[in-house]
């Protein structure tokens, strides 16, 4: 996907963070864009801020309101903004919260929260719009490096961001003979307002093991996004850390634990004194 002059664009999340840069940068490349999330005046303020980066003649932008882990309004939603704006060329699922805890702190209810908005999120909007997409479509699932490595602190939404790296390589291989490409976008520690969010329960070894990699921006995520999905890339990683840290689990796992290990027990030792 290189030219989105005039194309469809639906971003869940695209209210905040990086789904609200990535809305900037696109509709500043042209695209009709359409986001989907909870809250409306985080919406409205968004979709101001994204029309103002318009830059082609009866270019369109939409919001609706839409809770991602409730499949049936999903389906509901989206019908509508199919009826009203259209079906997408590229559909980018960036709704995500992540409540690092200690594994003995998170209640079943918090797991199945995340599973639904971190997960269920992603196949639901695919579920719909899948069969209505036509060649030459592109569709991003926004996991994390958390979703190819199990991070202390994070066992509730690790296991849903490894979850969306499973379906996006499962599902890749199944739409590509419909001309639908489909990539997965890990990013690493990004200041956001989810970001920030994160911080006030995460317990002290879990940022003792990303305070070792540096923050990014959102426009430099978005960017990068924008920059691998126009080489079709299936992983792509924002960050020279990043994809160190991935090219390391993939060849050296066992090093990677071991410097977590080392970096958890340096934690709880200072704890224990
Ligand atoms: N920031 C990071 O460090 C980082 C690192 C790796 C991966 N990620 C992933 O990147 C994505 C974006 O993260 P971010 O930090 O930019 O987050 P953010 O600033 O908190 O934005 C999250 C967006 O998702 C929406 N949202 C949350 N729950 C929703 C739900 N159930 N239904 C519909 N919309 C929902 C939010 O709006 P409402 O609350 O109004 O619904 C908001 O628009 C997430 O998938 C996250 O897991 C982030």
């Amino acid at each position: 996907m290189k030219d989105y002059n005039g194309k469809i664009v639906y971003i869940t999340g695209g209210s905040s963070g990086i789904g609200l840069a990535t809305a900037k940068m696109l509709a500043q490349k042209g695209a009709h864009v359409a986001i989907f999330a909870r809250r409306q005046q985080v919406m409205e303020d968004a979709i101001k801020e994204i029309s103002a980066c318009g830059c082609i003649p009866d270019q369109k932008f939409y919001y609706d309101l839409l809770d991602v882990s409730i499949h049936e309004d999903v389906e509901k939603v989206l019908q509508k903004a199919v009826s009203e704006f259209g079906v997408p060329d590229v559909l980018i699922n960036c709704v995500g919260r992540a409540k690092p805890h200690y594994f003995a702190e998170i209640p079943f209810a918090q797991f199945d929260e995340t599973i639904k908005i971190d997960l269920y999120g992603a196949w639901s909007t695919c579920a719909f719009l899948v069969p209505l997409m036509k060649r030459g479509g592109y569709i991003v699932n926004v996991s994390s490096i958390c979703g190819f490595i199990g991070v202390f602190g994070y066992c509730d939404y690790s296991a849903a961001k490894f979850g969306v790296l499973g379906f996006s390589e499962a599902l890749r291989g199944e739409v590509k003979p419909l001309g639908i490409t489909v990539s997965v976008l890990c990013p690493p520690a990004t200041d956001t307002p989810g970001y920030a969010e994160e911080n006030k329960t995460r317990p002290p070894e879990t940022t003792e093991i990303e305070g070792t990699a540096g923050l990014m921006k959102p426009e430099g995520v978005a960017g990068a996004l924008i920059k691998g999905m126009g080489k079709g890339e299936f992983m792509i990683i924002p960050g020279t850390e990043g994809k160190f840290t991935y090219v390391m689990k993939r060849l050296f796992p066992w090093l990677v634990d071991m410097v977590m290990d080392g970096q958890i027990s340096s934690v709880q030792k200072k704890k224990a004194k």
